[in-house]
């Protein structure tokens, strides 16, 4: 039977977020009914909010988020009732023609729930990244739920299922980071730090952690940056190149997503280096680039859609090596707050008080 639970919903264009009634349907074939656990406050959340992704308003928030699988439709073997879950936006399909080449991670036809959660009134929402998770119980497609160990705690999980994994991804599946690499991050937020954190474990040798913002980078640090630039005094491009003898980083991650600093990334990265876009351009910015640069400096201008992860591949296995104190993800959780604070928490988002803040449901 269909359930009444809580859910935060986006009504319209800025104005504030509401806990409302929603009302789950019982999951039909290939999808799943999640207890959400915990969910991050990720900036995809406020742009949904302000109408910055589409004007598909009413929008049920929240998509960074680990819960326990309640019920399953027909034709669902992934998952069972009972297991612990984080929540990926990107349930492969298997038939596309990046699925066929062997290149899932960049699936074109991820899929959703068929079904649509609702208000009180029958109005259909829209699941922020089809998965909706700033409520007790989320309706999903079976794929969107990956597995983990449940010894990992939801606040810290449910992390994984966007901004951290964007991040670490960035740094060890697009940019390829691997031992003795020198690699610049520029932007150290929750995504950027998550680069930070992947290039330690993925065994660089020098860490050089790029932000306007001191606060930032003194976090850096503690997620594992060797060097710190605060390019709001120096410039980044030649502090880069200081660090590293002269000539550059092997692998920028550019996490800002301006042209400014995509510019930086493209002239602070070695001959023959890597720049890894992760940060979301608007519309409306340009680049401008001297074509003669492009060519002349080799090497690869590579963008990260969702850290190129395999939610299958990637989660448990960052998951195992949290568990293994390897991995030290709690360290992108600032705080814990009730499904009522998430205004609060937009504001801290926006004045860089936080990393993540997590809803605790
Ligand atoms: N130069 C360097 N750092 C900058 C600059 C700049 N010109 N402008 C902003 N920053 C820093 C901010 O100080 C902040 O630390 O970039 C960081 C951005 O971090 P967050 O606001 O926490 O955002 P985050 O969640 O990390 O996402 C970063 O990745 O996935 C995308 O949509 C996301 O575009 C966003 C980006
Ligand atoms: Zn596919
Ligand atoms: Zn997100």
């Amino acid at each position: 039977m269909a359930q009444r639970v809580r859910g935060v919903v986006a009504p319209g264009r800025n104005e504030p977020v509401r806990v409302e009634t929603i009302i789950i349907p019982d999951p039909g074939p290939g999808e799943a009914v999640v207890k959400v656990q915990a969910c991050g406050v990720c900036h995809t959340d406020l742009h949904y909010k302000q109408g910055g992704i589409n004007d598909e308003f009413p929008f049920l928030l929240g998509h960074e988020a680990a819960g326990i699988v309640e019920s399953v439709g027909d034709g669902v073997t992934e998952v069972a009732p009972g297991d612990f879950v984080v929540l990926n936006w990107r349930a492969v399909c298997g038939q596309c023609r990046a699925c066929l080449r062997g290149r899932p991670w960049y699936c074109f036809n991820t899929h959703n729930a068929k079904q649509k959660m609702t208000l009180e009134d029958g109005t259909e929402l829209s699941p922020a990244l089809g998965i909706g998770a700033f409520a007790d119980k989320t309706l999903v497609a079976a794929g969107q739920c990956t597995k983990v160990d449940p010894a990992a705690k939801p606040e810290v999980a449910g992390l994984l299922g966007c901004g951290v994994m964007a991040g670490i991804g960035a740094a060890i599946n697009t940019g390829g980071v691997t031992r003795g690499d020198s690699v610049a991050v520029i932007g150290c937020g929750g995504v950027g730090g998550a680069s930070i954190m992947g290039a330690r474990l993925a065994g660089a040798r020098r860490i050089i952690a790029v932000d306007i913002d001191q606060r930032k980078l003194d976090k850096a640090l503690e997620l594992g940056a060797t060097h710190t630039v605060n390019s709001k005094e120096t410039d980044a491009v030649e502090a880069i190149r200081e660090l590293t003898g002269g000539f550059g980083a092997d692998v920028v991650v550019e996490a800002v997503g301006r042209p400014e600093t995509y510019e930086q990334a493209f002239y602070a990265r070695d001959l023959a280096g890597t720049v890894v876009l992760v940060g979301v351009p608007t519309p409306e910015m340009r680049l401008e680039l001297p074509l003669l640069e492009v060519f002349g400096r080799g090497g690869a201008l590579k963008s990260s859609w969702y850290g190129d992860c395999l939610p299958s591949r990637d989660f448990p296995m960052l998951i195992d090596l949290y568990l293994q104190g390897r991995l030290d993800l709690g360290a992108f959780v600032t705080e814990t707050i009730g499904i009522d604070g998430i205004e609060a928490a937009f504001a801290k988002m926006h004045h860089g008080d936080v990393l993540r803040s997590v809803v605790i449901l």
